[in-house]
């Protein structure tokens, strides 16, 4: 009996405090009750990504931006099928502690080394100079040096896995994203014929998340 009480009190005080609190750290390792899928199951254990997936990393990237993507996928100005219903199945404190969760993470050191591709060197002649006809400025003037992303707009392309930058690009290209302030990327991407953006992504998902110090 007096076990039986212990119990009880304690699921009450745990499901009072998951109420007031979301607990992200179990939705990303179990998911919730309404649905949403574990999110290790396709951003890694640490939110590290997947590069085979194309699933972006989540780690180290900020919690403004990464809340704000979760409000326009369930919204559908960022329209992804997979995940749509995803965000849609989080309240809005969920996505809000989820996000202050992963910008918490250490980042990967890097995606992926560029394994047996050569890079394509007008991957990071775009990345640093851009291309003055079309007017497509160099990724690195908003996106920070070598694309480690700068504040809460600006997200990182540094380590995020090459087919995901691409799937980006394409998604601004096709209309499918259209989240970006003042049609930056809509621009930028519109410009880019299919070479280039494989190129531009190899280079950004080849560079460190991090700048070393000391470093440029
Ligand atoms: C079934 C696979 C899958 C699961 C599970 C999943 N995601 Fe995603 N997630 C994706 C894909 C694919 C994208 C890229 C969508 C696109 O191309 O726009 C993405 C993108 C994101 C982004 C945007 C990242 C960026 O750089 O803009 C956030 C934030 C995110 N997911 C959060 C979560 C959270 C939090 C969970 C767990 C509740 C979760 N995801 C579960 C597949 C998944
Ligand atoms: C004028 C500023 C600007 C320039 C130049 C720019 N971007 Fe962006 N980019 C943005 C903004 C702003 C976002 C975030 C959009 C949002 O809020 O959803 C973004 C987002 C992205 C994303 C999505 C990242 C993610 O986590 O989902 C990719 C990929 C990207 N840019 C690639 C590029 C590439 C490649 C170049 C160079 C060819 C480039 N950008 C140049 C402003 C810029």
């Amino acid at each position: 009996m007096k076990a039986a009480i212990v119990v009880i009190a304690a699921s009450l005080a745990s499901g009072g405090l998951s109420a007031a609190a979301p607990d992200a750290a179990a939705i990303v390792r179990e998911g919730n009750d309404k649905g949403a899928p574990p999110c290790i199951a396709c951003h890694g254990a640490h939110g590290e990504g997947q590069v085979a997936g194309g699933f972006p990393r989540l780690a180290g990237l900020d919690a403004a931006y990464m809340e704000r993507q979760m409000d326009d996928f369930a919204s559908g100005s960022r329209d992804n099928a997979v995940m749509k219903p995803i965000a849609s199945a989080l309240s809005k404190e969920e996505r809000r502690a989820l996000a202050r969760h992963y910008s918490g993470l250490a980042p990967p050191a890097a995606s992926e080394p560029a394994a047996s591709d050569e890079l394509d060197p007008q991957g990071e002649s775009i990345a640093l100079r851009g291309r003055w006809e079309g007017q497509v400025p160099a990724c690195v003037a908003c996106h920070g040096p070598s694309g480690v992303g700068v504040g809460s707009h600006f997200p990182p392309l540094a380590a995020q896995p090459a087919g995901y930058i691409a799937a980006q690009l394409h998604a601004w290209k096709d209309g499918q994203r259209r989240n970006d302030p003042m049609g930056m990327m809509q621009h930028v991407a519109s410009e880019l014929d299919e070479a280039e953006i494989q190129a531009v992504a190899g280079w950004f998902a080849a560079q460190p998340a991090m700048i070393e110090e000391g470093g440029p």
